[in-house]
């Protein structure tokens, strides 16, 4: 951790940026998934999905920057490189051979709504630690994620 004049003490703010650097992989992890159901989406509704899949990872890219600078305000390392994301990410694999729009939507929707239950989960732990500016920035993602789900699922709910 860094030196910082800011007014939280360091063994909230070093469990603060742990807490943080978990959501950051998760995001980073659910923009790349986004990307790989745009990239290979295929069927009927193929420029819907495609054009869809793409909003999600570019809304993403919001979050997992002001995540990142969340950290790096509260004096810690922002940890996104590659190898430690692929550790860290608490979502199950994205499947590399699947073409079907619904089958794609379908996975999409499991990895927000297990990234939106983390999220959701850590906005608690961040009040308890007495930062409400990072419960309040886990609270605008998992308001976000609650939304790009209802947008996937739509697909799915025709028939309830
Ligand atoms: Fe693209």
């Amino acid at each position: 951790m860094h030196k910082t004049r800011i007014d939280l003490p360091a063994e909230k703010r070093t469990s603060l940026c742990k807490l943080l650097n978990e959501r950051l992989a998760d995001l980073i992890d659910l923009k790349l998934q986004a990307k790989q159901a745009h990239w290979n989406v295929k069927g009927p509704s193929f420029i819907a999905l495609h054009e869809l899949f793409d909003d999600v990872a570019e809304l993403l890219d919001g979050h997992v920057d002001d995540a990142a600078e969340r950290i790096t305000a509260l004096g810690g390392v922002a940890e996104g490189a590659l190898p430690v994301i692929g550790k860290r990410s608490s979502l199950p694999a994205y499947p590399l051979d699947l073409a079907d729009g619904l089958g794609h939507v379908d996975k999409l929707s499991t990895a927000i709504a297990t990234a939106g239950k983390l999220v959701r989960e850590s906005i608690d732990k961040a009040d308890e630690l007495g930062d409400a500016d990072t419960a309040d920035l886990f609270t605008g993602i998992s308001r976000d994620l609650d939304k790009q789900l209802w947008f996937l699922e739509a697909h799915l709910q025709a028939d309830r």
